[in-house]
């Protein structure tokens, strides 16, 4: 049941940093190494390219997923909607390793693109949230999100847990190639920073009700800005305002905005600028000032190692590949408090199954 929470979404925000912590210790031994099965680690070691396949939430986590193996294991990743790739005819590598991104194991139009990947017997992975389900059973190898049933439509905990368990991946991975990076990666460290991290954010639901209030609850339109793996958060978040709140929300990348969307911005239009990545954040907070001087409500999501007097809502730090772990909480429960806000169902948005069995 819902426990003391009013709706399942909240219950499943509040659980993440729980899940952080089990994940570290079902898939990091206590010296920090990754337990991932051999066999696995060894055909994925064969590939020369990875092909990451999801629909929605899960393609946003693959996203993530992408900076994740490219930076620790120097893979070419590619991560694609599972109802495009399906009927692209795309050119493949000479040895693709295929991951199916997955909360439901159930997802139709992921299902058709491991079914054409068993034809051509290609290699395959299923990271998913329920053990047995169709994609479980259909692909090679499978990662367990331990996460918990998800009840509410719009997914927050399995889209953090993809994450950490592609980063776990990621490493072992890195490892088995004698990527030092890999090696030094304190993955066990971090997800104890991240576990604390987001539990600091959700202590913060006052003020992000506050937020919800100001910003979007009277807005029909609203958009997140980001660059890089800020801009994979920014498509996630703008995702979990549309299906539960029904602003028109876009996520879009920061560079982006003078090519074209800047001309959707009006006076109070509210604009979300996440900040986390330090190569990239003096140029995101002037795309964001772009906004502004055309009358944009703007506010920030900035790690702490970055944020300057004025910054609306800080995260702490953790390493940059696993910021999406922390900025994309502020961005669902401000998405929760909009629709509660709204006197919308939370759980249960018009339109949306949650999953999706048909193509
Ligand atoms: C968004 C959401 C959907 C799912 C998508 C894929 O909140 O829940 O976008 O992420 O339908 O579902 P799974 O992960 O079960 O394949």
């Amino acid at each position: 049941g819902k426990g003391p929470y009013p709706y399942y979404m909240l219950k499943e925000v509040n659980e993440q940093p729980n899940i952080m912590r089990k994940l570290t210790t079902l898939y990091l031994d206590a010296k920090g190494k990754p337990k991932i099965d051999h066999k696995l680690l060894d055909k994925m070691n064969q590939a020369d390219r990875l092909y990451i396949i999801g629909a929605g939430t899960s393609y946003h986590a693959g996203l993530v997923g992408k900076n994740l193996f490219e930076k620790l294991v120097h893979i070419p990743t590619e991560v694609h909607v599972s109802s495009e790739f399906a009927y692209a005819d795309p050119i493949l590598s000479k040895h693709p390793f295929f991951i199916f991104l997955t909360q439901s194991g159930e997802t139709a139009d992921s299902r058709v693109v491991l079914t054409n990947v068993n034809k051509m017997h290609y290699p395959s992975l299923t990271i998913t949230n329920v053990d047995h389900s169709t994609l479980s059973r259909e692909a090679d190898y499978t990662l367990l999100l331990h996460a918990g049933p998800e009840v509410s439509v719009a997914s927050t905990k399995a889209y953090t847990s993809q994450i950490a368990v592609e980063a776990v991946l990621a490493k072992a991975l890195g490892e088995v190639k004698g990527r030092q990076i890999a090696v030094d990666f304190n993955l066990r460290h971090q997800l104890s920073l991240v576990a604390t991290g987001m539990q600091s954010v959700i202590d913060q639901h006052a003020k992000i009700n506050q937020m919800a209030k100001k910003y979007f609850v009277k807005s029909y339109n609203a958009f997140y800005l980001g660059r890089g793996t800020d801009f994979y958060v920014a498509l996630e978040a703008a995702l979990k305002l549309k299906e539960i709140s029904y602003i028109q929300a876009e996520g879009f990348a920061s560079g982006e905005l003078k090519h074209g969307p800047i001309a959707l911005i009006q006076k109070n239009t509210p604009v979300v600028g996440i900040i986390t990545q330090k190569k990239t954040a003096a140029l995101s907070r002037s795309n964001l000032e772009e906004t502004a001087s055309r009358g944009a409500k703007t506010f920030t999501i900035v790690r702490r190692a970055l944020a300057k007097p004025g910054d609306s809502f800080i995260l702490p730090d953790v390493d940059e590949m696993l910021t999406p772990l922390l900025s994309v909480i502020p961005a669902q429960l401000l998405a929760y408090y909009t629709s509660l806000n709204k006197g919308l169902n939370v759980d249960q948005p018009r339109n949306l199954a949650k999953s999706v069995t048909v193509e």
